[in-house]
């Protein structure tokens, strides 16, 4: 048997370049990985499924069964896997957990079945699964660009508590949703990025004010709790706050761990839901 930890991402900047003749958007954006995770087991077996400690999560368009099933294509296998997936990572949130589960699963199962692909060919199949999904497969802190599957890692930031927001926020197919609603004033030439790039090339901390995420007005204009909970944030004692991938979680970097608890007691005290974790 075999067990993964998925983690959950952070966008530190997320910057739109334009639209794509695809349909997709060009993006760049440094993105960034926390301890909070979810847990994939994989144990060899007859075909292939999934149990999950939510099982509204056991369906067949999961990214977990999708990856599997691509994996078994692209590597021409004849094995089969039962895995067993425990959430942790709020769902549809922004923190990428389901395209971080996906990316446990390529990993994992091409482990289990005696690692037929190349590293970089599970990139092609993590691209494949979504857009998203290859920078798991990188981990720490990384820039994305294209439509995000192209992925380049960059020094670590330096280790910061992050205080985690998740506004209820009912969309369907959300990430899609929010890509449709920008129009090209949001757009920008990718600036902010290449100066956060620029320093953690050069073993510097980035300028928090550096940090900017195309969603973020759109998000706060849109829906009334993400606007409520950013505010509370800041009148608890937020320096900043910024929206994760597109939405809805907020979240705020603490430089020490009893400032990110006292900061989520209060949160916690006034109704939000909180999660505190590090980046890594
Ligand atoms: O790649 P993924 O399946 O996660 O993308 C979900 C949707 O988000 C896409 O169908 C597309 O509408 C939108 N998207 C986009 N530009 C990106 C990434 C996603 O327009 N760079």
């Amino acid at each position: 048997m075999l067990e993964l930890q998925a983690r959950a991402k952070i966008n530190l900047t997320l910057e739109v370049l334009g639209r794509r003749p695809d349909g997709y958007h060009e993006i760049l954006s440094v993105m960034q990985a926390v301890d909070l995770h979810d847990t994939l087991r994989l144990e060899l077996a007859e075909g292939l499924s999934l149990t999950s400690n939510w099982p509204h999560l056991e369906t067949p368009d999961n990214l977990v069964l999708k990856a599997a099933r691509l994996l078994k294509q692209a590597a021409k296998v004849d094995l089969g896997a039962q895995m067993h997936l425990v959430k942790a990572i709020p769902l549809a949130a922004g923190l990428g957990g389901g395209s971080s589960d996906a990316a446990a699963a390529l990993q994992g199962l091409n482990e289990l079945w005696g690692r037929p692909l190349p590293g970089e060919e599970l990139v092609t199949v993590a691209s494949a699964v979504g857009s998203d999904v290859p920078f798991f497969l990188v981990d720490g802190t990384a820039l994305a660009e294209g439509r995000g599957e192209r992925v380049t890692k960059l020094p670590p930031l330096r280790r910061r508590w992050v205080v985690l927001v998740t506004p209820s926020v009912e969309v369907q197919n959300k990430t899609a949703y929010l890509y449709s609603l920008l129009s090209p004033q949001d757009y920008s030439a990718g600036v902010a990025t290449r100066e956060v790039v620029e320093a953690l090339r050069s073993g510097e901390s980035p300028d928090p004010s550096l940090f900017v995420n195309v969603f973020q007005p759109i998000a706060l204009d849109r829906f009334p709790d993400v606007r409520r909970w950013h505010d509370s944030m800041f009148r608890l004692g937020a320096e900043r706050v910024w929206l994760a991938g597109s939405g809805p979680t907020l979240f705020t970097l603490c430089s020490d761990e009893g400032s990110s608890r006292y900061l989520a007691r209060l949160l916690e005290a006034e109704g939000a839901t909180v999660l505190v974790t590090r980046t890594v």
